[in-house]
């Protein structure tokens, strides 16, 4: 049986290894915390993904999945950790540094590393640099020759698309783009995805998939930024900025995207800043984007501020505070965001409405000016009700308790 290390068991490395440990792979999974290693261990998941229990469960009980804080020797590793930015922007890349440390040490001729993580572009060339320095027995950047087939390892850059709440789907049905750090490594991880990936393969170097992947994201935050700038207009014309949209969306080849209170997630908010640091002077409407989409959350508090203070004492009810619907993941959300402004405003009472979460997180549960409460609890007591993310749970309101209300939807749902 093919044995698959995956390093760093999140949102991403955890339902890959639960999805090969069921597709006749033997998997160790590594993460350097020890409660996200016991937790598997104990055959649950520690993060909400539907599906994801059973696969877990269901892995550990058959023996093809066990967790632990170190690497072992295997066929396959992929690198499934963090990439980060510092609070000025810039890229860091310890966590992929500390992985790849902790994986030389056992690699082997024959081995192919994949790494899923999105990076700046030349970051995949560091890693083989890195294998490079600390296994001089191993070939990893030259092209493959038959004289070194016995020293040579293979590297690729494989970049994750998934939409988290459809991950265990998109992992086995989306295309994936394949970077090789040259021809035969590419074609080596192409096999590897072809035993559980019904998604085409596409093979190219690795820095096309380093920024083509950064390419995506950057689309997604700068077609929000063009919706978020229509709605700041729409605002100063007296238009709905839903009704725009809807109608120019009629036109064949436009396809505008909604606005919101900012954009959440660990990714959109992080990758574009890799092209930016690397590439300023070329990146200008990427970089507009993301300063728009930064400032969101800060207009939105604004907004509601503004509202309250036509109240004595306001009671804000905030619908949602994960950073996109039907997720409680807190993740750079704007939702969070707006509350811990409103917080420090002074606005009012705050009720937070979050269906898919037990306690409020830390930083706000200190605080006595907010309170979780539930969604009949919020809608009846609140002067000021604030759609902040479109859950499923929010879709059947009834509207006549909201005409009764000061209302601000971020989101278009009450339309
Ligand atoms: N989450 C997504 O929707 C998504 C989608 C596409 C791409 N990605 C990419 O995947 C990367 C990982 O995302 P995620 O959501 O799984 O992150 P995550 O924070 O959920 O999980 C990362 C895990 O890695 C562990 N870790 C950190 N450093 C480690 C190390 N040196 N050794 C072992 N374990 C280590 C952490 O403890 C954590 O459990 C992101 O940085 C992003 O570039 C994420």
């Amino acid at each position: 049986m093919e044995k698959i290390c995956v390093i760093g068991l999140g949102y991403i490395g955890l339902p890959m290894a639960g999805l090969l440990a069921n597709t006749g792979f033997y998997v160790h999974g590594v993460d350097n915390n020890v409660k996200v290693v016991e937790t598997i261990n104990s055959g649950h998941p520690h993060i909400q993904e539907p599906g994801l229990d059973i696969l877990v469960k269901a892995a550990i009980q058959n023996g093809n999945l066990a967790a632990a804080l170190q690497p072992v020797p295997a066929d396959v590793y992929i690198i499934a950790v963090p990439s980060l930015i510092t609070a000025n922007h810039l890229p860091d890349l310890k966590h992929i540094q500390e992985a790849v440390h902790a994986i030389a040490d056992h690699l082997a001729p024959g081995n192919l590393i994949t790494l899923e993580t999105t990076v700046p572009v030349g970051t995949t060339e560091k890693i083989a640099g890195w294998i490079s320095e600390l296994r001089r027995d191993l070939i990893i950047f030259q092209p493959p020759t038959p004289a070194a087939a016995e020293k040579q390892i293979f590297l690729a850059h494989c970049p994750e698309r998934v939409l988290p709440g459809q991950i265990l789907k998109e992992l086995v049905e989306n295309d994936r783009i394949i970077g090789g750090i040259n021809q035969l490594s590419g074609k080596k991880a192409q096999i590897f995805y072809q035993k559980f990936v019904g998604g085409s393969l596409l093979l190219t170097d690795a820095r096309t998939a380093e920024l083509t992947k950064l390419a995506e994201n950057c689309f997604r935050d700068v077609n929000i930024a063009l919706a978020n700038e229509l709605s700041y207009l729409c605002d100063k014309f007296g238009v709905s900025v839903w009704e725009l949209i809807k109608l120019a969306n009629h036109h064949p080849r436009v396809n505008i995207h909604q606005p919101g209170p900012g954009v959440g997630g660990q990714c959109i908010t992080k990758d574009p800043w890799f092209i930016i640091d690397a590439a300023p002077d070329e990146s200008i409407i990427i970089r507009t984007a993301r300063e728009v989409n930064n400032n969101r959350p800060n207009y939105v508090a604004a907004r509601i501020k503004e509202t309250a203070a036509g109240f004595k004492d306001p009671v804000i009810a905030c619908l949602g505070l994960g950073y996109k619907a039907d997720t409680g993941d807190l993740r750079e959300s704007p939702a969070l965001k707006i509350v811990q402004q409103l917080v420090r405003d002074n606005a009012g009472k705050i009720l937070v409405v979050e269906p898919h979460l037990e306690s409020l997180p830390e930083c706000l549960a200190h605080l006595h000016s907010v309170q979780l409460v539930n969604l009949k609890e919020g809608l009846q007591q609140a002067d000021l009700i604030i759609l902040l993310v479109n859950h499923n749970a929010f879709k059947n309101i009834d509207h006549e308790l909201l005409k009764k209300k000061a209302v601000i939807d971020t989101r278009g749902m009450f339309l």
